[in-house]
């Protein structure tokens, strides 16, 4: 069977698809980052300590799966879309960066928070119009389930915690 024929075979239904599993992680990522901002205006630097590794740990994980699994895949397809997303996440982690020096986010300025919740919103839309759905529609079904498979692993850690 041709590659393309094998692309355009239409995914299976599953309780929980890839393309659910990540827009999960895109809502818990953001509402850890709530609480994190929330812990440092009200002088809970323990809690914001903890919240800080917390998100910044599963942002992280979060953007490398999605460069390491999928963006290559999605690439395939459509190179200049995939390259845009990719500079996406390198400007979400310079934001963080410069948001969070010497973990000091309740000196940020509301406007600078605001526009990095702006950002993280903004490519979670975007990625999910575009590349999530792709995966859910396209990518044959091994390798979805092979992603799956792969980013529960990955999620079970941070569920632990
Ligand atoms: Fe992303
Ligand atoms: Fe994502």
């Amino acid at each position: 069977m041709s590659t393309t024929l094998r692309l355009a075979t239409p995914a299976p239904k599953h309780d929980r698809s890839l393309r659910d599993l990540l827009t999960t992680d895109h809502a818990r990522l953001e509402r850890l980052f709530d609480e994190l901002v929330a812990a440092f205006r009200s002088g809970a630097a323990e809690d914001a300590a903890r919240l800080f590794t917390r998100f910044d740990e599963g942002l992280q994980a979060h953007l490398a799966f999605e460069e390491q699994r999928i963006l290559p895949l999605f690439a395939e397809t459509a190179p200049e879309e995939a390259a845009a997303l990719r500079c996406e996440h390198d400007a979400i982690r310079a934001r963080l960066t410069a948001l969070c020096v010497g973990v000091d986010l309740h000196l940020a300025r509301a406007d600078a928070v605001e526009a990095f919740v702006k950002a993280l919103r903004a490519h979670a839309r975007r990625e999910d119009t575009l590349m999530y759905r792709w995966v859910a529609g396209r990518a044959p079904e091994l390798v979805q389930s092979d992603l799956r498979r792969h980013w529960m692993e990955i999620a079970r850690r941070f569920d632990r915690r």
